[in-house]
């Protein structure tokens, strides 16, 4: 009978081969790079941003085509500028009573900043939000 001897290939006191230790670095860029490709072939991107600070609870501003709202104090919403009616651009924020209301001056729709809803038409539709607004640190981030 012959003798067992070591193998020079294998080291069983390493948890992992080099061989499988680089398969698994293989696997895990492939992970990442698909990843990163899938959140771009989604189309996702921070299309804009604000300062957390200039943005009081309740109030709204808008912002590279975004009304941008924070209705609670850890709540944050975003709506596209363009009016659901008839692609007119909203541009204004005013309160009317405990309410902050969005105007597009086209046809003088009044849009709720804290969600959306039509407020005084013509437009039935209510404003189209953004995919995604988070509080980034300081910024405020608008996810489209
Ligand atoms: S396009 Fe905005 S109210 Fe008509």
């Amino acid at each position: 009978m012959s003798e067992m001897q070591p193998n020079p290939q294998r080291h069983s006191s390493l948890p992992c081969s080099r061989r499988s230790f680089l398969r698994g670095v293989a696997v895990a860029t492939a992970a990442t790079a698909s990843g990163a490709l899938l959140a771009a072939c989604a189309g996702e991107e921070v299309v804009a941003k604000a300062d957390a600070a200039d943005l009081e609870v309740g109030g709204a501003t808008i912002l590279d085509g975004w009304v941008l709202s924070r209705p609670g104090e850890n709540e944050y919403k975003a709506f596209s500028t363009s009016c659901p009616h008839a692609g007119g651009t909203i541009n204004s924020i005013e309160k009317s009573g405990d309410v902050t209301v969005a105007v597009c001056p086209k046809h003088m729709s009044k849009f709720d900043v804290a969600t959306g809803d039509v407020l005084e038409g013509p437009s039935r539709d209510p404003m189209v939000p953004a995919k995604k607004v988070e509080r980034n640190g300081d910024s405020i981030e608008i996810t489209d």
